[in-house]
């Protein structure tokens, strides 16, 4: 099967030879995809659901893979021991469900020299506890598949230090990058922004003036990131 735009791009991220876990496997595509281009040495891939990790068991068997992809059934991290994988993915899931699976295995998250992680909502506040358990964002990207965004991120256990509003809203990294993907990503969100702020119109209600407050400062927020030419890196 063809692998996804999206998936193709969190490849792209996974350090060549390494040993990886895919948190959250589902078909198992991503793994059998590492493995199949030499990415991965060997994968562990996991999965909490007994359907899609027999889905998932029987894609690996049938690919010829089953001495180097591992499918466990299990949640988050708990079915690996520290030092079985040098780099995880956790693609797919909402951005505070990634938080928590990090969050219950420190062992094996502070043993980790790289982490990819694809939220599909709610990358911001995500972020936010990364930035407060002194992870560091060392990349991030966006990619446009099947008319939608996506925003990938990889990171790793690092110093404590000081994070924006816009680090926390758009990343470290995006809101530096001049590409027309970044730069089309920010539109599209004010975009969607004015949309959301537009229904709220004629509703006075107090959950209604939060949520305005909240989109306005966001949309002034990403604005400004496009405007200032301080968020250059070049690139
Ligand atoms: C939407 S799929 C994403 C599949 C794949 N990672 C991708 O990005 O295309 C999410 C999968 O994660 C699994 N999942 C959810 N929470 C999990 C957890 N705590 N531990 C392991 N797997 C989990 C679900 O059962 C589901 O198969």
């Amino acid at each position: 099967m063809k692998l996804s735009e999206r998936l193709l791009e969190i490849a792209d991220l996974v350090p060549r030879g390494s040993c990886v876990s895919d948190v959250g496997t589902d078909h198992a595509l991503l793994p059998i995809y590492l493995v199949k281009k030499g990415i991965a040495r060997r994968v562990i891939a996991v999965e909490s659901k007994l359907g899609p990790w027999t889905r998932a068991r029987e894609n690996v068997r049938k690919a010829g893979m089953a001495d180097l992809i591992d499918v466990r059934l299990g949640d988050g991290f708990e079915p690996l021991k520290p030092g079985e994988v040098d780099v995880a993915i956790i693609a797919g899931l909402g951005g505070e469900t990634i938080w928590s699976i990090m969050e219950k295995s420190p062992d094996i998250v502070n043993s980790l020299c790289a982490i990819i992680l694809q939220p599909m909502k709610n990358a911001h506040r995500l972020r936010k506890a990364l930035f407060e358990n002194c992870f560091e964002i060392t990349e991030e990207r966006v990619v446009f598949s099947k008319s939608k965004y996506y925003e990938i991120m990889v990171v790793k256990k690092g110093d404590s230090s000081f994070f924006s509003e816009e680090d926390v809203i758009l990343g470290p990294v995006l809101k530096r990058r001049r590409t027309p993907e970044v730069l089309g990503y920010i539109e599209a969100r004010i975009r969607r922004l004015l949309i959301k702020l537009t229904e709220l119109e004629g509703k006075n209600s107090e959950n209604a003036e939060k949520a305005r407050e909240c989109i306005i400062k966001e949309m002034e927020l990403l604005k400004g990131v496009l405007k200032n030419d301080k968020y250059s890196d070049g690139d």
